[in-house]
This record gives C-alpha cells, structure tokens and sequence, in this order.
C-alpha cells in the first residue's frame, strides 16, 4: 500500500471502508474480537474455521454492523485445501486486502524427550505451514490487487517457551521469522506482513494451560508486571493499525502485546 497523497487524519487513516479482510480462527477468541474491531473501522471480514456454526454466529454479529459477512469452513493445517479457500473468497467477495492468520493450536504440553511425532505435525501444520501456505495463495490475489496487509499471529513463548511448551514455542519462532521473509520478499508487491505476539489472554485456548496446571496461573501472573492476563479486544488496536493504512511505514516487525511478561 502505497502512502496516500492526501494526508489523513489518523482517523481516517484507520478506517477500512470497502476492505476485505480474511481472518482464520475468526469464531472466538482473539480471532472473533479481530474480526469484530476489523468491522468495527469499516471492512467486510471473512472468517474461516472449521466448525460452520460457530462462525455463522459472529457473522451475523458482523451484518448486524452493516458490513458484508462470510463463513468460510476450512483445516487451516490441510495445506491442499488453501487454494481454493482462496479462490472461494475471491470469487465471493471479489477482492482481499488484509490476512490475519490467526488460526493456532496448542495441542498437548510435552517435553522434547517425550514428545511424539503426532503431536509435532500436528502443531506445526496449522501453526507454520497453513500460515505459510495460505499466506502464499493470499499474496497472490494482493500481488495483482495493488497490495495489502497480512497479519500474522505468533505468540510472546516466540521469544521465550515455557515449560513443556517447546513444539508450539518453535512453531511461534517459525512464525515470527517468516514474517521477516514474507515482508522483504512482497515488499516490492505492496504486501506488508508484521506480526502480534500475545502473551497469556483469556480465550479456549489460553485457558485451558490453567484446567490442566491450576498451579501455574498464579506463577505465571508473578511474572507480568501488568499483574492480569489480558483480554482478547486489548489486541484489537494492534490488528486495526496494522491492517490499515495507519502503519504504512511498517513491514517485518512483532508487535508483543503481553503485559510485560517478556521483561522479566
Ligand atoms: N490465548 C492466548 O493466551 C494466546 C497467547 C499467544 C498466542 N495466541 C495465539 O492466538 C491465536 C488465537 O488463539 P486463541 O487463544 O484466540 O484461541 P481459541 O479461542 O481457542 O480460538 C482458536 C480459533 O482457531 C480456530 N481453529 C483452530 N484450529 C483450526 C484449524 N485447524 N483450522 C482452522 N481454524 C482453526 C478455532 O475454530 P475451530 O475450532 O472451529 O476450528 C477458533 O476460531 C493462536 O494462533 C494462538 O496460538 C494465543
């Protein structure tokens, strides 16, 4: 995205009025707070998912808002797929301008030692390799449409993993480098690619580290000097900078949005 001629108001700058934005995990959690706030400043958002009926639910949230919807069902992980969820999109919506690959999974915690094959494809095949491969499908459709903004979600264990949690940490630092890769290499197409790093937030899947180690919520909050875990909609002005033209500026960076847990 080029910078406007006409200088915005960083209001305006904000705004994705017309924009089409896919976000995957888009039923809960981060994914439905960033497809809400995306609709929120104007776009028309696409959710993708594997279970229909949750998705259907926040579409109707989204055209409650006056924006258009879609409920796309698809296995980010099965990387055959992704083409044609791409080409569906397209062929709906008529055209994409922001990503945010926000689908992730967390499967099992296990130790290097213990850890089974299984447990490491599954997690890096919706973690990397979806994100990877569908970024791909999408930055093709942005390549010929000017360009646009691809979101990646990466998580604050990127930096630093916890205990047990190595396969999904490195699945993360993936992330976080082809984030870089993609910015430098799509740059000259338009394509911006920047990434969010949470730390511990309140969803299905941050909480539920806690159901199997009560003891670590406790440990885990000694050690964010914001003294909580966050909330999914404190990354949503993080998701609506970086998709709109407000962050023109900036490509191949991560964004931690983590109560400071990284600091100490
Ligand atoms: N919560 C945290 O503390 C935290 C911290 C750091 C990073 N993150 C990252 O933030 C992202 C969102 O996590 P969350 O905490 O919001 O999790 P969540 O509430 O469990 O939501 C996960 C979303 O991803 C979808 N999903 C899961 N597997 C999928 C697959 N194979 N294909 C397509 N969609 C799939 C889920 O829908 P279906 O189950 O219907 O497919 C759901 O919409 C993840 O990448 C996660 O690693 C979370």
């Amino acid at each position: 995205m080029e910078y406007p001629e006409r200088l915005e108001s960083v209001t305006e700058s904000l705004r994705l009025d017309g924009r089409v934005a896919v976000v995957t995990g888009g039923s809960r959690g981060i994914g439905k707070a960033t497809a809400l706030g995306l609709a929120e400043v104007g776009a028309n958002v696409v959710v993708v998912g594997r279970n229909l009926d949750s998705l259907e639910v926040v579409v109707q949230e989204i055209r409650s808002m006056g924006r258009e919807a879609l409920a796309v069902p698809a296995h980010v992980g099965k990387t055959e797929h992704l083409s044609g969820v791409v080409d569906h999109i397209t062929k709906e919506m008529g055209r994409i301008d922001v990503l945010v690959n926000n689908a992730g999974t967390n499967p099992a915690m296990s130790s290097m030692l213990d850890l089974e094959e299984r447990l490491w494809d599954s997690t890096m095949n919706l973690n990397l390799k979806g994100l990877v491969f569908l970024s791909q499908a999408v930055a093709r459709v942005l390549k010929e449409g000017g360009g646009g903004s691809i979101i990646n979600v990466t998580s604050a264990d990127g930096f630093r993993h916890e205990v047990d949690g190595g396969t999904y940490a490195i699945s993360k630092a993936g992330v976080i480098m082809a984030t870089k890769v993609m910015a430098q290499e799509w740059a000259r197409y338009g394509i911006r690619v920047n990434a969010v790093a949470p730390g511990h937030i309140h969803t299905r899947l941050g909480d539920s580290v806690f159901a199997v180690r009560p003891e670590y919520e406790d440990q885990l909050l000694a050690r964010v000097p914001l003294g909580r875990i966050g909330e999914p909609r404190e990354l949503v002005g993080t998701m609506v900078y970086l998709a709109s033209g407000a962050s023109s500026y900036t490509t191949g960076a991560t964004f931690v949005v983590d109560g400071g847990w990284l600091l100490t």
